[in-house]
């Protein structure tokens, strides 16, 4: 980028240079560094109650996968061209054993094994030699989880303190309308952007109150005094605020690979941990869909914004085109930088120190793996399982408090 340099002293436009996405950092392709990161985590593919007796087509990673529930209730995740001549599995039946092709019949188990081959001689006496090249799934907090690595690297899937360790009558709701992106269920822009938006708090104050007016609670529209901090799996903010002479301490995080952690910035509930979390899937370079788990009782979901508002005072599918100009939100300002940044063009500054640290993270991640090692956050041992976050709401007494200096 040279619009500082002495050959553009009046700033013009005329001097740009072709503008460059970092691709190393935020493409999730199959073979890209970062898309062989992100192959050794779990990720959500679906709601498990999207899933009916029908295949049911996802895509996630760049990779284009059909996911099905056999009437015993197992999931399955397999590539869709059938390894017999290629037509999709999404025109397939799902039964009590696997997923049936349309076209000859062969019957593939969740596992990708052959079990019939009805075309042929006794149901198809070499059906063992072929295999549908197929993916792990599990079901845990009403999500749909799938691997997408080398089977030798597959840790375990892990829980999560946050939605586990509940108070009675409460239990765990998932989502996957996108919750936290402000627009519809898939964006159409790069995962990262959303992802790093989160180490980003100081944009609470501008667009979610000075620019758009008051889209949380109107004390989210203090310039916060923001610490960050790395953590062993992400990296962790802090935002402090004052209400009513008390501090208003905000602990946000992210965490490997693309979780989520941050409390109801509607801040329905005080001095409680973190009530849900999400995971910002990308489905490919230019798309990704989050889904949340998180606590409900009796009132609803304890981290779905009051009145079921997603935006604002007024919910964003009911917006015109006008109204998201005057009063943009996250989906305005992420989709805004468009379908895969370019961050050849970004001037980072003292208040993306957030950014720049998770974006370090990452990169050694990328590192770790391209040496041949297992990235932060991926677990082999079930005593280990448990991951606990520090994220919340808490409203302190000022005294003895220590406020943390950015
Ligand atoms: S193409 Fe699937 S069974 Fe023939
Ligand atoms: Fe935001």
């Amino acid at each position: 980028m040279n619009t500082n340099t002495s050959r553009n002293e009046n700033g013009s436009a005329y001097y740009l240079s072709q503008p460059q996405a970092d691709l190393d950092l935020v493409s999730v392709v199959r073979g890209t560094p970062s898309g062989e990161l992100l192959r050794r985590y779990w990720h959500p593919i679906a709601v498990a109650s999207e899933v009916g007796e029908l295949p049911f087509p996802v895509r996630a990673l760049g990779e284009d996968l059909i996911l099905f529930k056999t009437p015993r209730g197992e999931f399955g995740l397999v590539y869709p061209r059938c390894c017999h001549r290629g037509t999709t599995l999404y025109y397939g039946k799902v039964e009590e054993c696997g997923i049936r092709c349309c076209y000859h019949g062969w019957l593939f188990s969740p596992d990708g094994k052959c079990l019939d081959q009805p075309c042929e001689p006794n149901g198809g006496e070499k059906r063992d030699n072929y295999r549908q090249p197929w993916y792990p799934v599990r079901e845990r907090y009403g999500l749909v989880f799938a691997y997408l690595g080398p089977p030798d690297r597959m840790p375990i899937l892990p829980r999560y303190e946050a939605l586990e360790v509940l108070e009675p009558g409460e239990w765990i709701e998932p989502d996957g309308r996108s919750l936290g992106s402000g627009g519809d269920v898939i964006a159409p822009c790069n995962w990262f952007q959303h992802w790093e938006n989160i180490m980003d708090p100081y944009h609470v104050a501008i667009l979610h109150s000075a620019f758009s007016g008051i889209q949380f609670i109107p004390e989210m529209a203090q310039m916060p005094n923001v610490s960050f901090e790395p953590s062993p799996i992400g990296v962790t903010s802090t935002q402090i605020r004052s209400i009513e002479g008390k501090v208003f301490r905000r602990v946000t995080e992210v965490a490997m690979p693309t979780l989520r952690v941050v409390p109801n910035p509607w801040a329905t509930g005080f001095n409680r941990p973190v009530e849900s979390i999400g995971w910002t899937l990308p489905i490919d370079d230019t798309h990704y869909r989050i889904f949340t788990a998180g606590r409900a009782a009796e009132s609803g979901p304890l981290y779905y914004p009051p009145k079921g508002l997603m935006s604002g005072n007024r919910r964003w599918q009911d917006m015109t085109e006008e109204e998201r100009q005057r009063k943009p939100g996250d989906w305005e300002a992420q989709t805004g930088q468009g379908a895969i940044t370019f961050h050849s063009e970004e001037h980072l500054a003292s208040s993306d120190r957030g950014v720049a640290m998770l974006r370090r993270f990452f990169r050694k991640q990328i590192e770790t793996v391209a040496a041949g090692g297992n990235p932060a956050g991926t677990i082999f041992d079930e005593r280990d399982e448990s991951v606990r976050f520090a994220a919340g709401n808490y409203l302190e007494a000022p005294a003895g408090i220590p406020v943390l200096q950015s």
